[in-house]
């Protein structure tokens, strides 16, 4: 018999049978013998072809956003795919030079750049900074004065209008820090300055109302008033952000690079928009290629009916439960035992981290009773669990690897017991 994984949350190269599950050819329960837990797994091919898809959906351009999920190999499988890299501080940006990319590669983002990060940018000639106010304009002007150059810029606009998802990833609504207003006109001021201006050449225009979209409506308004300010303002750039949502459990349903494309084209055609239209995608890109596996160390009743699986990591190298109340599939690793009778009770996988908002994953039904040794899996778990790991309750970060055609190699170490006093100097 075999494990009957959930297929459509699994990268594709995922098989289930005698040794378990099983990515790019690679047992998970063989590499976790070999890096320990919890451990990351990217299925590489699965990055690749969510690379190939965004750009054959977006032919104009696609920049992957680092800010899902960052370290120099990622970096260097979107440049060898054709993608740039938004970077959303001085320290993402150190990581894509240290990756070696080109800064003609590298887009710079963030709400409030820091004069060293406005410099950096500069210094690394990045392909363009992406302005989010009036002072950031002056201070790049002045930056790039003192360097002699003319810096490539795109307006990020907030256009007013609220996305369809959790507040605390919503970023287009009046209410929000980012970008500069299109409703209160302080954008088309920016906008005649970055006109008119020597040291920068006006090349884009940028909306991202928010993350996790499973539907396009509010998204459609907000390229439409993008574009017509585009055009309004003679830029040859709408960059439509990033947003696209994924599915996290059975039944969950989002669109594909293809419909959301589609859906911007003609947004952009409904504000007169007839130029490059760019994408920068975070979460559909790497969410599905990552797996994250971890060792079951307790079990135990509950006093409601379920039973707790506890792991070996939670909320501090994946907050998204606690920060958002996300909720994760999860399956044993392991393949059936055709002597261990179907478990019938339902589970909730819980961490060890301190608070009781560390839960992966409710009313899970695996294929037989979970015991303390057992692996377990959490697909989908590739994008912004890493990237927002800590070291909360002295807890190391999971190791990283890729895997394809049946090799694996290591990209990121895990965090031990001697990491967690590395910064302390006194
Ligand atoms: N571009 C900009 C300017 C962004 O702010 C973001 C995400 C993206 C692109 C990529 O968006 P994506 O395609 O990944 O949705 N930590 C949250 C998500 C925060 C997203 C922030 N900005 C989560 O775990 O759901």
């Amino acid at each position: 018999m075999t494990v009957e994984i959930a297929a459509e949350l699994f990268p594709s190269s995922a098989t289930s049978g005698p040794h378990g599950i099983t990515v790019g050819g690679v047992a998970l329960a063989e590499l976790a013998s070999r890096y320990g837990t919890p451990l990351v797994v990217y299925d590489e091919a699965h990055l690749r072809q969510r690379c190939c898809d965004a750009r054959s959906a977006f032919p104009d351009g696609v920049s992957y956003a680092a800010k899902a999920f960052l370290c120099k190999a990622i970096a260097r499988l979107v440049h060898e795919e054709g993608l740039g890299l938004d970077v959303a501080s001085g320290g993402e940006l150190a990581v894509a030079v240290a990756a070696g990319l080109p800064g003609s590669a590298i887009t710079m983002h963030g709400n409030n750049k820091s004069d060293r990060e406005i410099t950096l940018a500069l210094r690394h000639r990045v392909g363009r900074i992406v302005i989010d106010s009036h002072e950031e304009l002056t201070r790049v002007e002045a930056d790039a004065a003192v360097l002699g150059l003319r810096v490539p810029v795109a307006i990020r606009v907030n256009p007013g209008v609220q996305a369809a998802t959790h507040p605390s990833i919503r970023t287009g609504g009046v209410e929000s820090k980012f970008g500069v207003s299109i409703v209160s006109g302080a954008a088309q001021s920016l906008a005649r300055l970055a006109q008119v201006s020597r040291s920068v050449d006006l090349h884009g225009v940028h909306v991202h109302i928010g993350s996790q979209l499973t539907g396009m409506g509010p998204s459609d308004d907000a390229i439409a008033s993008a574009a017509a300010f585009a055009l309004m303002h003679g830029a040859e750039e709408l960059i439509v952000g990033g947003g696209l949502g994924v599915p996290y459990r059975v039944g969950d349903h989002a669109p594909t690079f293809r419909d959301w494309s589609s859906a911007a084209g003609a947004a952009a055609e409904r504000g007169g928009f007839t130029g490059r239209i760019l994408a920068e995608p975070g979460r559909s890109i790497v969410a599905a290629a990552g797996i994250a596996v971890y060792s079951i160390g307790t079990v135990k009743e509950a006093g409601v009916g379920t039973r707790f699986v506890a792991v070996d990591g939670g909320i501090s190298d994946n907050p998204r439960p606690a920060l958002y109340g996300a909720r994760y599939h999860a399956e044993l690793v392991a393949p059936v035992d055709d002597s261990a009778p179907m478990d019938e009770m339902r589970y909730t996988v819980v961490g060890k981290n301190c608070e009781s908002s560390d839960v992966f994953a409710e009313d899970v039904v695996f294929h037989r009773s979970p015991r303390a040794g057992d692996l377990l899996a959490i697909p989908v778990a590739g994008a912004y669990g890493y990237a927002m790991a800590s070291n909360y309750n002295g807890l190391g970060r999971p190791a990283v690897v890729f895997v394809a055609d049946g090799q694996e190699r290591l990209v990121l170490r895990r965090e031990d017991e001697s990491d967690m006093s590395r910064l302390d100097v006194a």
